[in-house]
């Protein structure tokens, strides 16, 4: 038997700053407006010439850093995006060259802002079956590049960034005490594809496209979903909202994160919350808020974090692990 355990943390964030007074100079909107029913105040917007792999290049260097590990060490890449350089290949491949790894394999996975859930579940699955030792998982967004910049319902919301975190493989059956992924949630249902969609792609109508959602409609699935997941994560490991150390959610918005964490009764102290200054950075939302509770000292060794995202599709999962 292995576990796996988490090795570093590391993110990026592109220099361009982007306030809600800003975008109020570009469609009828005001910073009151945003606030009050986002929490968002300002996000970073990528620069013309960088690419998702460019961040995530960044995210997956300091993340290297933080773990205190070569990039030579390094035989699997899970990155997750919707937001890719290309087509084809994947990013991931991207990635992997850009760290000048020439073994291993890495791919891209699609679950849009559940991704990084997707990510972690799927990177500790091969860790687990033996057939990878180290994995680089990676959130890495662009998302202003299919925004509708015109669109007032939307543009106010997401944002770009990159997060990554280290997996490592341990042989033998983790401690009950010890470091480790401890359990994960995955769920999805394509009869939600209406609600939050990109309307272009490339068997469709050979586009990018852009962002299209029904806002109201999402606000009223993503509680339900969320606290599902993480019940199921509650029950197969006997934590609950009490015993967790830390809620690090997907940040969407600050009114479905007040809410899921009340319908847990997880003490808003233990809440990372970060879409104030990233807003929706979609897959890299909540390796970009882990990496910032780690960097100011809040999440230590030893502590025991819980995921959560939700988005297109819809998806939406959970993963508890131990730093
Ligand atoms: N500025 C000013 N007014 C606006 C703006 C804006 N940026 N956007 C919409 N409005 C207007 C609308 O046109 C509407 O005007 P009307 O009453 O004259 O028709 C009014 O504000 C109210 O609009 P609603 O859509 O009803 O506003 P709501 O309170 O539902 O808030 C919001 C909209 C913030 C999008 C909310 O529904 C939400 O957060 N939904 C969740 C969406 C989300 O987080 N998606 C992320 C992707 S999925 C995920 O990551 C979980």
């Amino acid at each position: 038997t292995r576990h796996t355990r988490l090795l570093g943390v590391g993110s990026y964030l592109p220099e361009k700053i982007l306030t809600n007074d800003d975008l109020a100079k570009m469609v009828d909107t005001s910073d009151e407006w945003i606030v009050q029913r986002t929490g968002i105040k300002s996000r970073r917007i990528a620069d013309p010439d960088q690419r998702t792999s460019d961040l995530a290049f960044e995210a997956a260097k300091a993340a290297l850093a933080n773990a205190g590990v070569d990039a030579e060490s390094i035989d699997l890449i899970v990155l997750a995006t919707a937001t890719p350089d290309y087509t084809f290949p994947a990013t991931a491949t991207q990635v992997q060259q850009k760290l000048g790894i020439r073994h291993g394999y890495a791919f891209d996975l699609q679950a849009v802002c559940s991704g990084f859930v997707y990510a972690i579940a799927n990177a500790d699955s091969q860790l687990k079956a033996g057939l990878a030792k180290r994995a680089l998982v990676i959130g890495a967004e662009t998302f202003s590049r299919i925004i509708d910049w015109e669109d007032r319902t939307t543009c106010v919301l997401f944002a770009d960034g990159a997060g990554a975190v280290v997996l490592d493989a341990v042989d033998g059956p983790m401690s009950s005490d010890g470091p480790g992924i401890i359990a994960s949630s995955l769920r999805s249902d394509g009869n939600h594809r209406e609600k939050l969609y990109v309307d272009g792609g490339p068997s469709t109508n050979q586009m990018a496209g852009h962002l299209r959602m029904q806002g109201k409609e999402v606000f009223k699935h993503a509680v339900g979903m969320i606290t599902d997941v993480i019940v199921d994560v509650f029950e197969q490991t006997g934590f609950d909202g009490d015993s967790i150390d830390w809620f690090v959610p997907h940040q969407a918005n600050k009114r479905i994160i007040d809410a899921s964490a009340n319908k847990l009764k997880i003490d808003p102290a233990k809440v990372v919350t970060t879409v104030d200054h990233h807003g929706n950075t979609s897959a890299a939302s909540i390796p970009l808020a882990l990496s910032e509770a780690v960097d100011d000292g809040r999440i230590k060794t030893g502590d025991v974090v819980l995921l959560e995202a939700m988005g297109g599709g819809f998806t939406w999962g959970a993963c508890l692990l131990r730093m």
